[in-house]
């Protein structure tokens, strides 16, 4: 199938990030770090490594310190210059953006992630479209926006990244209603939001990974209220499920971690510094060294 090149993303990052609270008070969620890298670090890295060149981010008020992160910090590279540490300098490479490869638009209230995607409608055009909530981390050996870049290529259509849940947390997430199951792959017939256990059409939760068509931003220009008020992105996305090109979710390689919430970056906090060559010895021995303190203490 012939498809068009995906080199535009999203990173919608308006939100209240009220599960953070007091934290989130004066830092934007994606800044919180994970051992010595933004949330926001990691969702940039993953659309670079699948070929997205413009990245457009969803801001709102009080969220400087993101725009002040991919900047220049020339007093500190001059001062890091003078000391000779090029380490330090090769870390912050990564942090720099060209100019004009970034842009913001601003959300001016909270009302949902479709609204947050559609606030950038005017920088996409027409074209197909990345979207990546930072808050979702992925650590996978094929990074997750480029697996599914890969699929989309012979499916078209839109692309949602699907995982199972257990039945009993459907009512955390968007849900798949299946219409073919072809394994890492399905056809999707619709999506309902946070669906109560007993309701739910099947245990495939979308997490935050999306190809989009632009036909996704003319439905929500129609702009409709779905659950809790919000205008919501699974209810633009299902609108396509019908449609010639169909929408399809893509079962990735991968773990996701929930570090929107505490329990999922607490869980990725100790993963990541499990992983890292330079602390992982050293961590896991006081991990097991504070498992039997405390086991001594019961
Ligand atoms: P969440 O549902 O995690 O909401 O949004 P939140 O406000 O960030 O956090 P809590 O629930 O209050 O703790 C998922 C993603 O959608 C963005 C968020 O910034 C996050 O990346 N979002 C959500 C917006 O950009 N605008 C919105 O109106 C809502």
């Amino acid at each position: 199938m012939k498809t068009k090149k995906i080199t535009k993303a999203i990173f919608p990052v308006a939100g209240l990030g009220t599960r953070f609270l007091p934290a989130t008070k004066s830092i934007p969620k994606e800044i919180m770090t994970l051992v010595d890298r933004p949330l926001i670090q990691y969702a940039i890295d993953e659309a670079r490594a699948a070929g997205i060149k413009e990245f457009i981010f969803v801001t709102s008020r009080g969220k400087s310190a993101l725009e002040d992160y991919f900047d220049y910090a020339p007093e500190l590279e001059s001062e890091l210059r003078k000391k000779g540490k090029t380490d330090l300098l090769d870390i912050l490479k990564d942090t720099n953006m060209d100019s004009g490869a970034i842009a913001y638009v601003r959300q001016n209230r909270p009302m949902g992630l479709g609204h947050a995607v559609w606030c950038a409608r005017r920088l996409i055009g027409n074209e197909p479209f990345a979207v990546l909530l930072p808050d979702d981390v992925i650590a996978a050996e094929r990074p997750c926006l480029q697996q599914m870049i890969e699929m989309y290529a012979e499916t078209g259509g839109c692309m949602v990244a699907a995982m199972e849940v257990p039945m009993s947390k459907t009512s955390s997430y968007g849900i798949l209603d299946i219409a073919e199951d072809q394994g890492s792959i399905v056809r999707v017939k619709g999506m309902v939001e946070k669906p109560a256990a007993g309701e739910a059409p099947s245990n495939l939760a979308v997490i935050g990974r999306y190809i989009l068509t632009p036909k996704v931003l003319s439905n929500l220009n129609r702009m409709k209220q779905g659950a809790g008020g919000e205008i919501q992105l699974t209810d633009a996305i299902a609108e396509e499920a019908d449609g010639k090109s169909g929408v399809f979710g893509l079962r990735f390689r991968g773990q996701r971690y929930d570090c929107g919430s505490k329990i999922g970056f607490l869980q990725a906090t100790v993963a990541f510094g499990l992983s890292r060559p330079d602390l992982g010895g050293e961590f896991e021995t006081f991990l097991h060294e504070l498992m039997a303190m405390q086991k001594a203490a019961q």
